[in-house]
């Protein structure tokens, strides 16, 4: 500690400036640089430096302030009432130095308080005027924040409109969070698609509610829990403990589990019962908030300049620990995506023993400098997936061997031995033999998941299993599966056998039967196409018929030849049009480009991804077996509209004979593509009569009714 004042007036500078930029990072960018208690630390020795020495004391010192400034992009909302921050307490004599300080405030008088989860999340604050969500708002600096009134719009967890009677007015308090499964899941993308990884589901949430598009927010996992009130008129609350039932009949989410307490003994019991429960919530928790449940005695006990003296927030010790890390390994998800993985000494960490933690991409391992032997500090990120947060440098052995992905790998996938390749803008190394047996279990999974087939009881270990009996090669040999055989399918070991059963055999086929029936745009997201996700694969299928269409797409070769042909101006021109007058593309607005350009939802990326995929042999072979298993999935959002614009649309053919150069099959799907219908039998709804060589009795029929026979060329023609 300084001792004189110029020592210490030197020493607040830099705290400060240092303090500033961490809230700078932590509330701006959502990408802190230190751990909280780090951060704590540091304030705290600012706090205790500018009570030592009052007047180095300043009105801009992060003490004297909460939080970030919102962000520019955002209107701004002044809260109602100011949005305070809490004091962090690491230890349990805090929370009994706090119980002792406001007990001798309030002399004489009963304290009840209520425990609750502190939720690792983002403060928000929303408006209900007359049961009606007016705004929503981050916290800003306390006094003013952003307005994320569309971000919080797509949590499906918040209410527009409250239930029942709601109040006049109801500033609501709560914590944004990502629950700790998806976070997982956002992650595993990031990484497969190159992005940097979040640290933790705070971070990911944060990152979440900053985006400017509400359509990226709306595909995060979010949630909400409420656990304060700012500006309230209509209703009369005078405890917060009956503020968790008001929130229930409003339909305001909040935390199930709180504890009253009305003694040292009796907070510390229920934190401790909150430390061995929380592990279960599906969002992160991070600590114990201790209020004062009066209202009445909270005006009393008033505030400081930026915390509340009727609450405390306790804070559970971080869940890290120090272990080996004995060697990397490399696995192949999916998609292919190469991902390294480290081995440890088994550890245990909140709850669980840890042997492996994901080490995300070579990048990572290269940034952290992370090497075979080093001790390394885990964390459960989130409480989900354990994460290696960095090395204990001091403690490196000699040994210690750096790790080389590129050597290691050899250019070659680990499981099936195939070229690998690393795209020089991904950060991901990808195995692109869709052979790959490590794939095909992943592919098989991924195609039986929620959202892609729906096929229920069908997860990894089931997945792994068909392929290692060898039941299923492909995703599609799901469809010829026997009912017998995945009854005694063993999901378990010789010695520990654990049979897949009747009961669940029978679910399972009949979903896999169902899938049959699955529209377009769930076919094309299950057939795992490089880059094409859910909102990719409803895009295609708004614009495309049939598989079929998708994988010979004219508009998708638009996409890449306008591309290509961007110097040819009239070419380029033309496809444009083309594309602009299907609905595919829209005229780009972009006031800086010279020429008008076009937009398209669909890249020529992924276009090519699209086509590629099909016109190599296992794309084409998935065409070829879904048509063997009568496996037609149509469009259902390829509206009527659309198909009447076709230039064949309405009209019904009837063929006969042999066409001099083309089969019949051919003739009939170029007439289905054009939206025509193709018909067995002429009657007087028929319109056009295409006859070739040898035609019999149909095309009599036709004279005799006068419809229009016409021979090959014609059709081409027409075509
Ligand atoms: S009460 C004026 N209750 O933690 C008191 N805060 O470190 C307002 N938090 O700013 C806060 N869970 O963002 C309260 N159950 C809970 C909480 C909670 C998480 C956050 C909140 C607050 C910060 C304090």
């Amino acid at each position: 500690m300084p001792k004189s004042e110029a020592q210490a007036a030197k020493r607040v500078a830099q705290l400060r400036e240092e303090i500033q930029e961490h809230n700078r990072r932590y509330y701006e960018e959502a990408a802190p640089s230190i751990g909280d208690r780090d951060y704590d630390r540091l304030y705290k020795e600012l706090v205790d430096l500018e009570t030592q020495f009052p007047q180095l004391k300043a009105p801009d010192s992060p003490t004297q302030r909460v939080g970030g400034k919102p962000l520019k992009a955002f209107t701004q909302i002044t809260h109602r009432v100011p949005m305070l921050s809490l004091d962090n307490t690491y230890s349990e004599e805090e929370v009994a130095d706090f119980y002792a300080r406001i007990t001798k405030l309030l002399p004489n008088e009963k304290i009840p308080v209520v425990i609750e989860p502190k939720v690792d999340g983002v403060a928000v604050s929303l408006l209900y005027e007359n049961g009606k969500l007016r705004h929503a708002a981050t916290r800003g600096d306390g006094t003013v924040g952003d307005d994320i009134t569309q971000n919080i719009k797509t949590i499906g967890s918040v209410p527009e409109r409250l239930r029942g009677e709601a109040p006049k007015i109801l500033e609501v308090r709560g914590e944004v969070f990502m629950d700790k499964k998806g976070f997982e899941k956002l992650n595993v993308e990031r990484a497969e698609a190159g992005l940097p990884v979040f640290a933790n589901p705070r971070n990911a949430a944060a990152g979440s509610l900053k985006q400017l598009d509400p359509a990226i927010v709306a595909k995060r996992p979010l949630g909400v829990v409420f656990y304060g009130t700012g500006a309230v008129e209509g209703v009369d609350l005078d405890l917060h403990s009956k503020m968790f039932s008001l929130f229930k009949k409003l339909g305001l989410p909040s935390s199930d589990r709180w504890w009253s307490a009305n003694s040292v003994e009796k907070i510390l019991g229920a934190i401790h019962e909150l430390d061995r429960v929380r592990h279960d919530f599906p969002y992160q928790t991070d600590g114990a908030v201790v209020k004062v449940d009066s209202f009445a005695q909270r005006e009393r006990l008033g505030f400081t300049a930026k915390s509340p003296r009727w609450a405390v927030a306790y804070k559970y010790e971080a869940v890290r620990v120090e272990t080996r890390l004995i060697d990397i390994v490399v696995q192949v998800g999916r998609t292919g995506i190469l991902t390294p993985v480290a081995q440890l000494e088994p550890v245990f960490v909140s709850g669980s023993t840890v042997g492996r933690a994901t080490l995300h991409n070579e990048d990572e391992i290269k940034r952290k400098d992370i090497r075979i032997g080093d001790m390394v500090v885990i964390e459960k990120a989130g409480e989900v997936i354990p994460a290696v947060v960095e090395v204990v440098k001091a403690k490196r052995p000699r040994s210690a061997k750096s790790f080389d992905f590129a050597e290691y790998i050899h250019s070659r996938c680990p499981v099936c031995g195939e070229a690998v390749r690393r795209d020089p803008e991904f950060v991901a190394w990808r195995c692109e033999n869709i052979q790959c047996p490590a794939q095909t279990t992943r592919r098989i999974e991924f195609f039986a998941a929620r959202g892609a087939l729906d096929i229920e009881s069908i997860g990894g270990i089931v997945a792994d299993k068909l392929v290692e009996h060898g039941l299923v090669r492909d995703p599609l040999d799901l469809f010829e599966v026997k009912t017998e055989q995945l009854a005694t399918l063993n999901l378990g070991t010789d010695e520990a056998p654990r049979i897949f059963g009747e009961k669940n055999a029978k679910k399972a086929i009949d979903a896999i039967e169902r899938a049959k029936t699955f529209p377009l745009s769930r076919w094309l997201f299950a057939a795992a196409i490089p880059e094409v996700g859910k909102t990719t694969a409803s895009q295609l299928a708004a614009f495309h018929q049939t598989m079929e269409d998708v994988a010979d797409s004219p508009l998708l070769r638009d996409v890449l030849d306008y591309h290509d042909q961007r110097k040819q101006k009239t070419k380029a021109k033309e496809i444009a049009d083309r594309l602009i007058q299907s609905g595919f593309a829209q005229r780009s607005k972009s006031k800086n480009e010279k020429e008008p350009g076009i937009v398209t939802e669909v890249g020529p990326v992924v276009a090519k991804n699209v086509l590629d995929f099909f016109s190599a042999a296992p794309g084409r072979k998935i065409l070829r077996r879904m048509k063997e298993l009568g496996i037609r999935p149509k469009s259902e959002k390829f509206s009527a509209k659309k198909a009447a614009q076709l230039p064949l649309a309405g009209k019904t053919f009837v063929l006969t004979g042999t066409l001099p150069s083309m089969t019949r099959e051919e003739a009939s799907a170029k007439i289905e593509a054009l939206g025509g219908h193709v018909s067995g039998s002429v009657s007087k709804n028929t319109n056009f009569v295409l006859a070739g060589e040898e035609a019999g009795s149909k095309l009599d029929k036709a004279k005799q009714l006068g419809v229009r026979v016409i021979d090959e060329a014609e059709f081409r023609q027409m075509l």
